[in-house]
Order: structure tokens, then C-alpha cells, then sequence
């Protein structure tokens, strides 16, 4: 049994986002207009509140052993630390489990590395019906919820009668992950220390974390000696308007994503904690990663015009030529997005934390379970 006494407020929490995420003239550009959720099926309690306990359920899997928070942990900003996950029948995942942190806020609103899914209510369905993920389908997935005693009450309580469909699994769920929203790192320190239209840096951040806030954004009045990072991974959630080339392989690498080459990255928010990196988490570090733009883009026919030399489409990747220093400032910036409070946010930990997650009766052997110490992953 999950826990049900305890309610969470997710509206008050993304009530509470900042003025710079939601304000037209935010001096990074306006999170709202990157949001994907759609005006029929917005966060309710009822509904986040039952999504988390699906998102915790290891019903959701054919043979109960994985939840989706096996591949999806808090801790990690809801990736995996493996390159590849584990699936429900010892199978391996053929990409990089993705960061979960903002997802709400992407554009064109597509998911998965190659954009597959066109929303996040077709996304949710698809790793439970996937036959390395979860294996499940989703009529045995309607049967086996309906008797299991405690969602009846929860789905009348989210859609006015206890009918569970997998289109209430997936507005439940998708509603749950756009709760995801992280704006509490050292980064919106800054915010708070200035004003939400003039962020005060240099009241919060080291010399170094400055110098990788101008080289990766080129603000405040850096554009010169930006690198354009900011042009891909846009707003004050570092999220993306689309999938984009930066170059990862060549023309003629086998998995091109979403054709040509191009991939989605996740919102860069809780970044350190998300390792490894890229699409088939290739990368073991964010110095790796500083070290791949700096100097490993590959040639591409259409490569992003923000990372060839001359600015256009397909050119000569560009080579940065940075310093051991503005390296290690890079990572050092892109460390202050790791939102502690998000990591260990109870309202988005796991409802079967404290007991058993089936309900058969643990083995004897088995130490008791005492809470917070016990995770289903
Ligand atoms: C076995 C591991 C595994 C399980 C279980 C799993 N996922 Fe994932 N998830 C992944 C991998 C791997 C990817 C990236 C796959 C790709 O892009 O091809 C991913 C991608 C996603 C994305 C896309 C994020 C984005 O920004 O585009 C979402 C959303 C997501 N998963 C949600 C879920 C939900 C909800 C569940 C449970 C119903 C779930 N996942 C279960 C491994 C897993
Ligand atoms: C042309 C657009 C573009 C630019 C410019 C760009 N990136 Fe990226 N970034 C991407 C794409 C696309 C991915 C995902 C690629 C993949 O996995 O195949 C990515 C992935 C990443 C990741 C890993 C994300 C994850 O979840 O694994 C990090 C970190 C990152 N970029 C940092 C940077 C930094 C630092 C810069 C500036 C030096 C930069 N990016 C410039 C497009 C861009």
C-alpha cells in the first residue's frame, strides 16, 4: 500500500515559481512560452497526486518489478545513473534514461532523444507497453489496477467515477511529471538576492561560476565571449525550443535520432547529478561534455550553424580552444543548476517508501522496512 493520508499541494508549487520563469520580459526569455502542457489536461492535485503513485508502482510492469522511478530516480533529477537501464526482464535500454526535471517545459512539446512521442500524454503509455522497459499491456494494465482496492477511490476522485482507462493513466502521469519544475538551485539565488528582471550574480556566485555564466550565456553584457551555449539550451530552465545537430556524431553515424541527426536534450537543470551524458550517456562527466563542444564537435551535413565556424549550416565545427580555467568555469556554472531541495522534495518521493509495494506479506527474512531509508529502485 502507498501511503494516502498524505496530500500534496502542486499547484502552490508551481504557483510559486519565480516571476523570471513566468514573466513576458524575463531577462532569459519567458519559460512560459516553452510549456507543453495542454488546456485539457492542466495540474490538479487529485491528479498529480495520483500520477506520483503511478509513477511509483511496479504494478505498471508485467512481472511487478520495475516502476517507472526505477529508471527515473529524484535523486539523479529523475534519470538514470546507469548508461543503460535495466529493463523487467534483464533487457537493456537502447538509449540514455532522460532527465525528468522540467520536462514541462519544451517547445514543440515532443519527447523521447528523436522527438517520437508527439506529447507527453502518448509518451507516458509508451515505456510501459515497451518490451525491454516494462513489458506490460495496457488492457491487462486496466484489469490489474481496477483490483487493486486503493485506485478506485483515486480515479473518482481525479475523473468523477472509478473507470480506469489508460487515458486517465497517462493524464495522471503526465500531470505528475509537469510538476517537475526546479527553480530553487544556487542559480535562482541570484534572483532573490537582485530583482527577477536584474539578477544579482555577482552577490551569490564565485569568480568562477561567473565566468561560466558569460561564457555559457554571455550575460550580464558578455556577448562576446559567450559560446552560444544558450542559443540551444534556452530561458532560465534550459530547456529546448526543438531537437537540434550539435555534432555528437557525423553524417553517417547509425542512430541520427530524430533523422539527420538531430536530438532533444533535457532541460540542464539538475545536470550534475544526471550523469552519464548525451543519448547514449557516452559521456561519463560534465568536463567530458565541456571537452566534447570545446574541442570534439564532428563534421555534419546540416550541423547547427551556432556551432560551425562560419555560422552557416553543415560548416567546419568550430573549435573554442578554451582554457584548463574556462573549462572548469563551465562545469562550475553549470553545477549552481543543482536544485538540492528538488532532489529530496517530498512531493515528489516515493508513496510506498515506508512498506511493502505489493500486498503480499514480506519475506521474514527481510529487515524491517523503517522509513527513508528503503527506495524502490
Ligand atoms: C527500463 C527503464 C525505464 C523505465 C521503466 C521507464 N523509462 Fe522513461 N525513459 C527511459 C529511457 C531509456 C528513455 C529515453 C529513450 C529514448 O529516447 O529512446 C526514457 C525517456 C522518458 C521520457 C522522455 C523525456 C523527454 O524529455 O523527452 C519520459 C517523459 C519518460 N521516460 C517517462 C517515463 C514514465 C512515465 C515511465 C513509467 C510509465 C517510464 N518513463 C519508465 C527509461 C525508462
Ligand atoms: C546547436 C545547439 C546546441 C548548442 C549551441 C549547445 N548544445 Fe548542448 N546539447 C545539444 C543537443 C542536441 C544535445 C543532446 C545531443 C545528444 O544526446 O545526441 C545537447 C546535450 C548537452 C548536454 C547533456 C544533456 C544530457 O542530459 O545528457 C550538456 C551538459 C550540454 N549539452 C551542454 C552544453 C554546453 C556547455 C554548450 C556550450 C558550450 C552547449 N551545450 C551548446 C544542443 C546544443
Amino acid at each position: 500500500m502507498p501511503d494516502l493520508e498524505t496530500k500534496h499541494d502542486y499547484v502552490a508549487y508551481l504557483a510559486a515559481r519565480p516571476q523570471y520563469y513566468t514573466r513576458v520580459s524575463a531577462p532569459f526569455g519567458n519559460v512560459d512560452r516553452q510549456d507543453n502542457t495542454p488546456s485539457d489536461n492542466k495540474v490538479t492535485n487529485a491528479g498529480a497526486n495520483l500520477g506520483r503513485i503511478l509513477f511509483y508502482d511496479v504494478r505498471l510492469s508485467a512481472n511487478n518489478s520495475l516502476a517507472c522511478a526505477s529508471c527515473h530516480g529524484q535523486q539523479h533529477g529523475f534519470t538514470d545513473p546507469n548508461t543503460f537501464s535495466d529493463g523487467f526482464d534483464g533487457g537493456k535500454t537502447g538509449r540514455h534514461s532522460m532527465s525528468l526535471t522540467n520536462a514541462t517545459y519544451y517547445e514543440n512539446g515532443r519527447f523521447f532523444w528523436d522527438e517520437r512521442a508527439r506529447t507527453l500524454e502518448e509518451q507516458v503509455l509508451m515505456p510501459i507497453q515497451d518490451q525491454v522497459e516494462m513489458g506490460m499491456n495496457l488492457f491487462d494494465l486496466e484489469v490489474k489496477l481496477a483490483q487493486t482496492s486503493f485506485y478506485g477511490p483515486l480515479f473518482t476522485e481525479v475523473f468523477g467515477d472509478e473507470a480506469i482507462t489508460s487515458d486517465r493513466i497517462s493524464r495522471a502521469l503526465a500531470q505528475f511529471i509537469r510538476t517537475m519544475v526546479s527553480y530553487e538551485s544556487k542559480f535562482d539565488q541570484a534572483f532573490v538576492a537582485g530583482e527577477w528582471d536584474e539578477p544579482n550574480f555577482s552577490a551569490v556566485f564565485t569568480e568562477q561560476e561567473m565566468l561560466g555564466l558569460q561564457l555559457f550565456t554571455g550575460f550580464p553584457g558578455r556577448e562576446s565571449q559567450s559560446l552560444g551555449c544558450i542559443a540551444c539550451h534556452q530561458t532560465t530552465a534550459f530547456s529546448m525550443d526543438q531537437a537540434h545537430v550539435n555534432g555528437l556524431d557525423g553524417t553517417n553515424a547509425e542512430d541520427q535520432g530524430s533523422g539527420n541527426g538531430f536530438f532533444k536534450s533535457p532541460s540542464l537543470r539538475n545536470i550534475e547529478v544526471g550523469a552519464p551524458y548525451m543519448h547514449d550517456g557516452r559521456l561519463a562527466t560534465l568536463m567530458d561534455v565541456v571537452e566534447f563542444y570545446n574541442s570534439g564537435i564532428q563534421r555534419h551535413r546540416i550541423l547547427s550553424p551556432d556551432l560551425t565556424r562560419d555560422g552557416r549550416v553543415g560548416g567546419a565545427p568550430v573549435r573554442m580552444n578554451l582554457s584548463q580555467q574556462e573549462k572548469e568555469a563551465l562545469v562550475a556554472f553549470l553545477e549552481t543548476l543543482t536544485d538540492e531541495k528538488f532532489l529530496v522534495n517530498p512531493i515528489f518521493s516515493d508513496p510506498f517508501a515506508q512498506g511493502t509495494t505489493l500486498s503480499e506479506p514480506p519475506s521474514s527474512s527481510e529487515p524491517p522496512a523503517s522509513a527513508g531509508t528503503v527506495s524502490s529502485e
